[in-house]
């Protein structure tokens, strides 16, 4: 039995694989490397020294689908490839709903024709929107405010009326803030463009690849003024997902579940750490807020504990220390 993993070159993907072959699943990775190197994949051999099979394809095309399901025998799949940029989204939303949507939906067909019994979505936090009360539960009402959210949210929609009438069921996992690498230091983010989020961007100031940080406003309602995030460690999620295929989920077809640390921490607390980290100084700027961020955001994690069985195990330190490592030896992420 093979899991299929789309956007498996990817950064929270790639670690997932790892992540599935120390659980010992067989792998096939579906990728069209629109935002992924192909280096990762030769990591991603090295790491598990086994050779990964990989297909170069787009996940909304049909038959490269069919070909698939024809080659190998999927039980399960873990959906990650698709657009994931908020500011992108508000500038060009139809790429995203087309790229995002009918990938999920090619797949959740060709699922249902195929008899498999597991469907696992990268979603995120972001489906939430603004959001009242703290810590964030899976109950509360989505309102995701950026076309990227609103393609989350529909994506959680079609697994969830396609199990309902199938043997499928879905599990929707709802990532707060990925940071780190594998501890390796083999294996990390790789983006292709300039990073803008906030770890990313600090290790590079902390390295001398940028001259300082901006902080996106420090007049928010929080302790010390800056936002506050719930950064979880990449190689946690990862291992998320494999919770993911393996959990009973009772009585449920489908079932949404946050992947957090359930610990919120401020822009200037992950400065003040990541400077400690990595023993170098890190100068910054405070300026005006970014248009849509919001002031605090970080989840209960108790479903993932009780029903999945999953809990982060990593601390800010070690996502810190695990990101600067792979940073240290790679500064323009893998060739
Ligand atoms: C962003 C995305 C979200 C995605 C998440 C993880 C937006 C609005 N949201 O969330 O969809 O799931 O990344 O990839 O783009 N900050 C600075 N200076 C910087 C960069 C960030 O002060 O140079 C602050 C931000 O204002 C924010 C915090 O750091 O308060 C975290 O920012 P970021 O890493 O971009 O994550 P989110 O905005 O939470």
């Amino acid at each position: 039995m093979t899991t299929l993993v789309t956007g498996g070159a990817g950064y929270v993907g790639s670690h997932c694989v790892v992540a599935l072959h120390a659980a010992g699943r067989d792998v096939v990775i579906l990728d069209d490397f629109s935002n992924a190197k192909r280096s990762v994949v030769d990591a991603l051999r090295s790491l598990t020294g086994c050779q990964l099979d990989v297909v170069e394809g787009d996940a909304s095309d049909r038959i490269t689908i069919a070909r698939l399901f024809g080659t190998y025998d999927i039980d399960s799949i873990i959906h990650f490839a698709a657009y994931k940029s908020v500011p992108e989204s508000v500038a060009e939303p139809l790429r995203y709903y087309r790229n995002n949507v009918t990938s999920t939906l090619s797949l959740a067909e060709a699922a249902l024709e195929r008899g498999v019994s597991r469907f696992v979505l990268s979603s995120s936090a972001v489906v939430y929107g603004t959001v009242a009360e703290l810590p964030i539960t899976e109950e509360i009402r989505l309102l995701p405010e950026s076309p990227y959210g609103a393609t989350k949210h529909m994506c959680e929609r079609i697994l969830v009326d396609a199990s309902a009438v199938s043997d499928m069921q879905s599990v929707l996992l709802r990532y707060f803030n990925p940071v780190g690498g594998h501890s390796s230091g083999r294996l990390g983010e790789s983006p292709l463009g300039e990073p803008q989020n906030l770890v990313p961007v600090v290790m590079q100031v902390a390295n001398g690849m940028r001259p300082r940080l901006e902080i996106f406003g420090d007049d928010y309602d929080t302790p010390d003024g800056s936002a506050i995030r719930d950064y979880v460690h990449v190689m946690d999620l990862a291992e998320g997902h494999v919770a993911a295929l393996d959990a009973d989920l009772g009585r449920h077809r489908s079932r949404a579940f946050n992947l957090g640390t359930g610990v919120g921490t401020s822009v200037h607390e992950v400065v003040r750490s990541a400077s400690e980290v990595t023993q170098r100084n890190i100068a910054f700027d405070v300026v005006a807020r970014r248009p849509g961020d919001l002031a605090e955001s970080w989840a209960d994690c108790s479903r993932a504990a009780a029903e999945l069985r999953w809990r982060a195990r990593r601390d800010l330190k070690q996502m810190l220390a695990d990101h600067w490592r792979f940073l240290r030896s790679h500064p323009s992420g893998l060739p």
